[in-house]
């Protein structure tokens, strides 16, 4: 009888868990897709108004302004990174790096770049955080800034901006970066 109980303790527990669980990782989607589709808006914004010189500055500017926005809004953290990276604020963190690789391994296993994302919850020095990371695809409208045939003048603003820029080089379908939430939880 005490077995059962415990076993039925247990099981309540481990469905909680993984409820809450779903519930961070579905938030974190939906805080996601807010900063995509503004990031992105801007981005074409910028690239019909001035052409892709003039957008970098606005895919620089806006990129931290929205992520820093959407931080506050929701109190979590949530950034951009890569394994080759443009910006060097950008860099993976050792979590970050080991899941991007993960990514990378998966997609080479035949999973496509657009479903790839994974969840942890870290604990670090008694602090307990969510962490939850999301591919992003390279589409066709990144490679005028991230692909293989950039425009010359363009890659020489990226060069006087970006001097150890890694972000290029990428087709279609590649996996460019992911979408990184860090949350804390108590
Ligand atoms: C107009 C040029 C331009 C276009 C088009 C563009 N990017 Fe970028 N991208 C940049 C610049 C500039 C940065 C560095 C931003 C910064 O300084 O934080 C960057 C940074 C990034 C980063 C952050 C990691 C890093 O490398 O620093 C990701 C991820 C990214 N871009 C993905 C994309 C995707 C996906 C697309 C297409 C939907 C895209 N970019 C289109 C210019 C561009």
């Amino acid at each position: 009888m005490k077995k059962t109980l415990f076993f039925a303790v247990l099981f309540l527990s481990m469905n909680s868990h993984a409820a809450d669980l779903q519930r961070l990782e579905s938030e974190s989607r939906q805080a996601i897709a807010e900063f995509s589709s503004q990031l992105k808006s801007k981005l074409r914004q910028g690239m019909q108004q001035g052409g892709p010189v003039a957008a970098i500055q606005v895919c620089h500017a806006a990129a931290s302004a929205i992520s820093e926005r959407i931080s506050r809004q929701y109190g979590w953290k949530i950034a951009r990174t890569s394994l080759k990276v443009r910006n060097p604020g950008n860099a993976p963190d050792p979590w970050e790096r080991k899941v991007l690789e993960t990514f990378e391994a998966r997609k080479a296993g035949g999973e496509p770049a657009q479903q790839l994302s994974h969840s942890e919850i870290i604990e670090q020095n008694g602090q307990k955080n969510f962490r939850y990371l999301q591919a992003i695809p390279t589409g066709e409208i990144c490679l005028a800034c991230h692909g293989k045939n950039i425009d010359p003048a363009l890659q020489a603003e990226l060069d006087r901006l970006y001097p150890d820029d890694q972000a290029r080089g990428f087709t279609v379908g590649d996996l460019r970066g992911a979408f990184s939430i860090t949350r804390s939880i108590d």
